[in-house]
């Protein structure tokens, strides 16, 4: 018996966590053109506030590298002159170049901010859409909290690149490009003493983006195992407490925090280590500039105007190289959280309409299993062989078996949330395949094994099918599953808050609101998975005469553990690993002295 907790029995161990987070083919890659060219077409839709925005960034560029340049003139050719008029008209001039670079980054951000959290809500938007169309078995394999990170933190710093990172580039590179040219220009002698750093801060570079690359990405995993393991200890919280095993949880806990604490603290380190680093020679060149610039001014080489604006680029000269390596690690996650988007977005539904699905028409309720055979996925065993059913219109079948057998499989593949591997499953003999998958589940209620309800209200999830139903027909419905009389009986009614995962409603309650929430959607074809089980004489009463009330008329297929229950069905089916060793009425199985009777005589042994 499970606990009614959602612990996914799916999950691969540490192991599998790291693969899915992954360590992916761009792990370290500072560009991938495929990547960079798909997500950049979320960017299409916002061309003119782009362009904009880089035409703003294109006059902050140009501001920034002419202002040094007045200093020289203004130096130079007025103060050195006297010309004092000059120099109030050259202030003005410097003073405005302030204001028009304050407006021009201003306007750059404000444009850059506003589609990047378009584009942020768009791809969040859109691959939600695509998660909802991904086939059941994509879900049973991937860890919950690790698809919550890829939604949430990947697109995240993929936006942080698309929307801001690969301007602020192209911006270093103008500027950087910029004060070389003019360096050379004004002075060509002192241009190349203030460059002799740079070999030692290629050097530099090419260390730190070594180091960083390494623990950045033993940042990531680290982050991708305390995710892991937070969301799954919280969804077995049920689990951990009844086995007393707060202590191992902790434990655990412990080891990956400690793990994602030191990650960031030597990834922290690097960036503290190289900062400084660049900052230290970027004095050492002005050091220089001031030191031989001194020697030519004192030789009559450059004027003191060109030293000043020296001084002046120099210090410039080193902020987008810092700028840089700061880029350097945004454009590594979000190439990995790039990659790893992209390969979800690609990730086809293998359950999906195929190009020419149709409208299922009202469905009469005729459903029939044609040699079916089915596994989860190619590398697992079938579950179900070789089943051949036929059910007619309004009948009422029974499966009954061992568990394990595979009868919330069979049930699974009517409503088409997987796909026969073999066979075929036709309603009114037609192909669910054919079909749209809407129009077919549209005419189809389930009652699943682990009831789920929603946060929201009672109402909400009773309605859950039927979004548009009335309040009568919705208080009708919970009638007629005999929910009314509990939920009158609560404080608060229908509009009673049900808490994540139905926390405040007991078992038996969540299955008699999903039941009214089956009633409600009135389909023509009705699941119900174990509706019985778990619940005490008088619930099982009151769940009993709902089904009766919720049969009638409708195809069913009842899977019970319950053999009480499912008395009066038209045909019960055995199933046993998965195939269907025996079918008929109660009394013909009975008088048939095999697995079904079997299964009764045990049972009624105890009762
Ligand atoms: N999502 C899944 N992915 C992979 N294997 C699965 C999945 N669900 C079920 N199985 C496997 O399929 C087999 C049949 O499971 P199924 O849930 O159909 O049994 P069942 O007859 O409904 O059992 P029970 O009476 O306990 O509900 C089991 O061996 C199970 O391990
Ligand atoms: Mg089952």
């Amino acid at each position: 018996m499970s606990f009614g907790v959602g612990v996914s029995g799916a999950r691969g161990g540490p192991g599998a966590l790291l693969r899915e987070f992954g360590a992916g083919k761009n792990e370290g890659k500072f560009f991938d053109v495929r990547v960079v060219a798909r997500l950049a077409g979320y960017l299409a839709p916002y061309g003119w506030r782009m362009l904009g925005a880089f035409a703003a960034m294109l006059a902050a560029s140009a501001l920034t590298l002419v202002t040094p340049y007045w200093y020289k003139i203004a130096i130079d050719q007025h103060i050195a002159a006297g010309d004092l008029a000059g120099l109030t008209w050259l202030a003005w001039l410097i003073g405005g170049a302030f204001v028009a670079l304050y407006l021009a980054t201003l306007a750059q951000q404000y444009l850059l901010g506003w589609v990047g959290q378009r584009v942020l809500a768009n791809l969040r938007a859109q691959l939600f859409r695509h998660l909802q169309a991904l086939p059941l078995g994509y879900h049973d394999t991937h860890i919950v909290g690790v698809t919550v990170s890829r939604v949430i933190n990947d697109v995240a710093v993929i936006n942080d690149l698309l929307s801001e990172g690969w301007i602020t580039l192209i911006a270093d590179f103008v500027i950087l490009g910029g004060i070389v040219v003019v360096m050379l220009s004004l002075s060509a002698p002192l241009a190349l003493w203030s460059f002799a750093v740079l070999p030692l801060m290629a050097l530099a570079t090419a260390i730190f983006s070594r180091q960083a690359k390494i623990a950045f990405r033993k940042t990531r995993s680290a982050v991708a195992a305390v995710v892991g393991d937070l969301a799954e200890d919280l969804a077995g919280m049920r689990v951990i407490q009844a086995f007393a095993q707060e202590g191992e949880a902790q434990k655990r806990f412990r080891q990956v925090n400690v793990a994602n604490r030191d990650a960031h603290v030597s990834a922290m380190s690097l960036s503290f280590a190289f900062l400084p680093a660049i900052e230290f020679l970027g004095m050492l060149a002005t050091g220089i500039v001031l030191w031989v610039g001194g020697q030519m001014v004192a030789r009559n080489e450059v004027t003191v105007g060109v030293l000043v604006a020296f001084l002046s680029y120099v210090t410039r000269f080193f902020a987008p190289i810092q700028e840089l390596s700061r880029l350097y690690n945004t454009m590594q996650s979000a190439m990995a959280g790039g990659e790893r988007v992209v390969e979800l977005l690609d990730t086809a539904p293998i359950v999906c309409d195929c190009a020419d699905a149709r409208v299922m028409p009202a469905i009469a309720g005729a459903l029939a299993f044609e040699h079916v055979s089915f596994r989860y996925r190619a590398d697992a065993p079938f579950v179900l062989r070789d089943i051949n059913l036929k059910i007619a219109p309004g009948q009422t079948v029974a499966l009954v078996g061992p568990t394990g057998a595979g009868k919330t499989s069979l049930g699974n593949l009517i409503a088409r949330l997987y796909d026969v591997t073999e066979g075929a499953v036709t309603v009114d003999g037609v192909d669910v395949r054919a079909v749209t998958q809407e129009s077919l589940r549209r005419q189809m209620g389930i009652v699943p094994q682990d009831p789920f309800l929603f946060t929201g209200t009672l109402a909400d999830n009773i309605r859950f099918g039927r979004m548009d139903a009335s309040d009568e027909a919705m208080i009708a419905a919970a009638r007629l599953a005999n929910a009314h009389d509990f939920i009158a009986a609560l404080p608060e009614g229908y509009r009673t808050k049900i808490l994540e995962g139905g926390a405040n409603v007991s078992v038996g309650q969540r299955q008699l609101i999903c039941i009214a929430r089956a009633i409600l959607a009135d389909p023509h074809v009705l699941i119900l998975d174990e509706a019985t089980a778990n619940v005490d004489t008088v619930t099982e009463a009151l769940i009993q005469s709902a089904l009766e009330r919720l049969l009638a008329g409708r195809t069913a297929i009842v899977i019970a553990h319950r053999l009480s229950t499912i008395r009066h069905a038209d045909l019960i089916c055995v199933v046993q690993d998965g195939q269907i060793v025996e079918q008929g009425r109660h009394d013909a199985l009975l008088a048939r002295g095999g697995v079904y009777h079997a299964l009764h005589a045990r049972q009624f042994a105890g009762a």
